[in-house]
């Protein structure tokens, strides 16, 4: 590495020890340094993994628009790249390495175009590493450091060596950062960022740190701003948005702020992720009681085996899942619950297995992400032996996704012969006279019609079949 212009290498010790306890929030300002780097250039940014990048790229985008950049409309041929990555499992990582092989040519052609990583790979030291060696990237910077792209990019624009910016321990709050939204009816609204569980197979609590909790009043703010622009829904996101306001030492939880929320006019409120042992009874009563907060959950559940959940350090039991599940359907009776499962976590048995099988029957999930258990680098379950192949893994996969696939489909046909509100997305990939959107339920629905005045509509459709993935309906007519 030659004349490094800015160079901070991160740590997973370091981000472990939780050091920053000063957490401040920050008004971002444009410096009038930066003002016109971007001015007359392009940018683009591929976004992977949660919807907490999606909202980082919103913020990204919003910030290279104030400095002049305009949306390439190739983006494989933009002035700047950015590509924002996850590496919460190997599979995610792997599609990068691919992507940044692409733009190795890409670069030899375009000799003037900058190339940016960004999100938590970076903040994998190994990955950061491998990053210098082996690819021709200019910028690297990590998930506290996206308010300094003005910056960086002034950086590399000014030196001939690469820009490497990953601080481990957590950054500032920054407010009022600029936003390009993607959508004009649902927005993401950050509550919180980082986890403070350290489940032992997840890399999330080095790569994003602490939890912070935004102050409510920002947030309110923000939701009351969206509501004036027309936005139909907003969807609340922090890794355990249960644990919202810990940190601040306040008398307020996520179901005070749910409450609070349901008064700004905003017509649906959604929430991801969300922690079981978090969840909390005021929660469920905000979801009983607020005409705006949408009937459908996701609360991972990992495992449905004790000792399993012990070992990843869920803090919760089978028992006392279920039971949590039971109150809220009986505080909400209509709701639909989602998950994620983790199969072949080390030496996870057959018997261990067939307990999330059991559990998979007993909550009658309406679908589920599942995964392989995948070891990261620094986590505490990387370090466990593991007697269970490969092959066997991904044979409890295949069994648990045929079950939770019926889920799907059991949760679509419970609306057949019934009315649903659907806020409008557009036209159908299924037909362009079809058009789709989500139920309050989170459930994809497809009907008959080419009126795109309704994108950003909520409308009334009844449902006539249910499929896997998705429900067809007619729109019905007042
Ligand atoms: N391997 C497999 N799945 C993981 N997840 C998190 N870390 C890992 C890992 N190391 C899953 C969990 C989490 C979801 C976002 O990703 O199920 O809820
Ligand atoms: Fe990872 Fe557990 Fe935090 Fe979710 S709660 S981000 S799985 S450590």
């Amino acid at each position: 590495m030659k004349n490094d212009a800015k160079f901070q290498m991160p740590s997973l010790k370091e981000a472990k020890l939780r050091r920053n306890l000063n957490i401040e929030t920050i008004r971002y300002k444009t410096n009038n340094k930066y003002q016109n780097i971007g001015y007359g250039k392009t940018y683009s940014i591929f976004t992977y993994g949660c919807q907490g990048n999606e909202a980082d790229s919103e913020i990204m985008a919003g910030i290279l628009e104030d400095i002049g950049y305009t949306k390439s409309a190739d983006p494989y041929d933009a002035n700047l790249i950015l590509l924002n990555t996850c590496c919460i499992r190997e599979n995610a990582e792997q599609r990068i390495w691919g992507v940044l092989g692409q733009l190795k040519g890409k670069k030899r052609e375009k000799k003037d175009m900058l190339v940016g990583i960004c999100g938590c790979m970076p903040q994998e030291e190994s990955a950061t590493k491998k990053i210098i060696e082996s690819y021709d990237v200019d910028i690297i910077f990590g998930t506290h450091n996206r308010h300094h792209l003005p910056e960086l990019i002034y950086n590399a624009y000014n030196s001939n060596g690469k820009v490497v910016e990953v601080i481990s321990s957590e950054g500032n709050i920054v407010e009022d950062t600029p936003k390009v939204r993607e959508s004009k009816h649902k927005a993401w609204v950050n509550i919180m960022f980082g986890c403070d569980e350290f489940c032992t197979y997840c890399i999330v609590p080095y790569t994003r740190g602490r939890e912070r909790s935004r102050n409510k009043d920002d947030i309110i703010n923000e939701v009351k701003e969206l509501v004036k622009e027309g936005y139909k829904e907003v969807t609340l996101l922090g890794q355990n948005v249960n644990a919202y306001g810990k940190d601040l030492g306040i008398d307020y939880t996520f179901g005070d702020l749910l409450y609070d929320l349901d008064k700004t006019g905003i017509e649906r409120i959604r929430y991801t992720t969300s922690h079981p042992r978090d969840l909390d009874l005021k929660t469920m009563e905000a979801m009983r009681d607020c005409k705006s907060v949408m009937p459908h959950l996701h609360l991972p559940v990992q495992s449905g085996d004790n000792q399993i959940l012990k070992i990843m350090n869920r803090k919760y039991t089978y028992e006392e899942y279920v039971s949590k599940i039971n109150k809220l359907k009986e505080l909400v009776p209509n709701i639909s619950i989602t998950t994620d499962i983790i199969v072949g976590f080390p030496n996870e048995t057959e018997e261990q297995f067939q307990n999330t099988l059991k559990l998979v029957d007993e909550v009658k999930f309406e679908g589920a992400f599942t995964f392989i258990y995948s070891p990261r680098e620094g986590t505490p379950a990387a370090k466990m032996p593991d007697s269970i192949s490969m092959e066997e893994k991904h044979d409890r996969l295949n069994r648990l996704i045929e079950k939770t696939n019926a889920g799907y489909l059991e949760g679509h046909k419970r609306f057949v012969g019934k009315k649903v509100k659907v806020l409008v997305d557009g036209v159908s990939k299924n037909g362009s006279d079809m058009m789709c959107g989500y139920s309050e339920n989170l459930k994809l629905t497809h009907f008959k019609s080419t009126d795109q005045s309704l994108i950003g509509k909520i409308v009334e459709v009844e449902v006539t079949e249910a499929k896997t993935w998705f429900m067809i309906g007619n729109l019905v007519n007042d």
